[in-house]
């Protein structure tokens, strides 16, 4: 369900904005209007947020991002373009429509936002509800909820000046969810806290929104606090989104120079998961599957060994089956989940891959990927991992070059190398 989208929307400052769209959609760049005064702050974005992502504008300062943000709930109008909330055209609205709208469905959360300093932390957290005109009652009970959530439980009769920074931003974040908004708006929400508890307002952001599912749009210029918080990135560069993706296509496949000198530094064993680089597996068989069937599957889709599962609905990873054991069974009685050999050593989706390198080495086989559930979600070939570790072509790239028999003895070869020295 998209929540929230724009089309094609620009906003210039200046004296003739609307000439200054024309100008650019002719060609004109953007230093070229500057020279007669004219800012293009966002030029022809577009793009659509899913309900329940966490959608993050990244760029350097001055790229663009709170200027879009704000046309984003309607307190700035586009130049040109149209901004949909729930299919609905913010431009189309009347004033009171859209301050209705804002108040209730949308939130705010700003770098710098100001505690009512001579209210109580419950009051300042139920700020926007008061705005709303919900009753003294309901609006403390929210907020004292609120509260509870972002780990402020207790501290609802404190005044502001007793908590630290890191708590007072949490208090900001309470107030944005007291209003129980679909959607959430971040401008540089913990760019002005310090390194430590700004990585634990992440933690509790990711933590909340796990519970939550709201819709947020996070604004940063910091490249790993987009990668940490975003299902998807886009990526801004004076005026313009570059590129958009999830932050392993970013990496994996920057769309142009600027982007990969941007992501160049990033720590990709951190950044990739497991569920980023993992593949379907070649074949998959059932405990109850006869060996024979599992040779014929593993001759025809040249696979070495099959990965094998329980039976339906559960479908659960159970084990393995090589070539070799199969066929050393095929002519007996047995099942598959009588010669298998147990899967021991697995991943979860969610694990870095600096986290796989040493259960990867562990087996000639590629590393299972399996959920909370227990169900085989995908694996990781070895060759693969050690692709997406360093900045070399993907396995499917060469093969079509070269068989790669060579290439993937040595692979081989550093990545126990590598885990061993882990
Ligand atoms: N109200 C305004 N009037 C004129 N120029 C503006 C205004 N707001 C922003 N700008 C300009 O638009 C550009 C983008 O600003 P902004 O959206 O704040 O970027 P960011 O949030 O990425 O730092 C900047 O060049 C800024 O100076
Ligand atoms: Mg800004």
């Amino acid at each position: 369900m998209t929540k929230l989208a724009a089309e094609h929307v620009f906003k210039i400052f200046g004296r003739r904005p609307k000439e200054g769209v024309r100008r650019l959609q002719e060609g004109a760049d953007r230093d070229r209007l500057r020279e007669d005064g004219t800012t293009a702050a966002v030029i022809d974005a577009s793009f659509t947020v899913q309900e329940g992502e966490i959608f993050v504008i990244m760029g350097l300062s001055g790229s663009g991002k709170s200027t879009l943000l704000r046309m984003l709930n309607g307190l700035l109008e586009p130049t040109s373009g149209r901004v949909l909330f729930d299919g609905q055209d913010l431009t189309a609205l009347s004033a009171k429509a859209l301050r209705d709208m804002r108040s209730r469905k949308i939130s705010m959360v700003f770098q710098h936002f100001a505690l009512f300093p001579h209210r109580s932390v419950l009051e300042n957290a139920a700020y926007g509800l008061e705005v709303q005109g919900v009753p003294r009652a309901e609006r403390e009970k929210r907020a004292a909820e609120a509260l509870d959530l972002v780990g402020l439980d207790g501290w609802g009769p404190h005044w502001p000046d007793e908590l630290s920074g890191g708590m007072q931003q949490r208090v900001g974040l309470a107030r944005a969810l007291a209003t129980d908004a679909d959607l959430l708006l971040m401008d540089e929400s913990f760019s002005a806290l310090d390194p430590l508890i700004r990585r634990d307002m992440q933690d509790q952001l990711l933590d909340l929104q796990q519970r939550l599912r709201k819709t947020i749009v996070f604004i940063t210029h910091d490249l790993n606090e987009a990668m940490r918080l975003g299902d998807r990135i886009a990526v801004m560069r004076d005026g313009r989104i570059v590129q958009i993706g999830a932050a392993a296509d970013i990496l994996s496949h920057p769309a142009d120079d600027y982007v990969a000198g941007f992501v160049q530094d990033v720590d990709r064993s951190r950044v990739l998961t497991a569920a980023s680089i993992m593949e379907r597996p070649r074949v998959i068989v059932s405990t109850d599957d006869q060996p024979d069937a599992v040779v014929r599957a593993l001759r025809t889709d040249k696979a070495s060994a099959a990965f094998v599962v329980s039976p339906a609905p559960a479908l659960r990873l159970v084990g393995t089956v090589t070539e070799a054991q199969a066929a050393a069974a095929a002519d007996g009685e047995g099942t598959v989940g009588e010669l298998m050999r147990a899967a021991t050593v697995t991943a979860q989706p969610d694990a870095p891959l600096a986290d796989l390198l040493a259960p990867a080495s562990r087996s000639d086989l590629p590393l299972p990927v399996v959920d909370g559930d227990g169900r085989l979600a995908g694996v990781v070939p070895q060759l693969r991992l050690l692709a997406a570790l360093g900045d070399r072509p993907t396995p499917a790239d060469r093969a079509d070059r070269s068989d790669g028999s060579d290439t993937a003895g040595r692979a081989d070869q550093s990545i126990r190398e590598e885990a061993a020295s882990a």
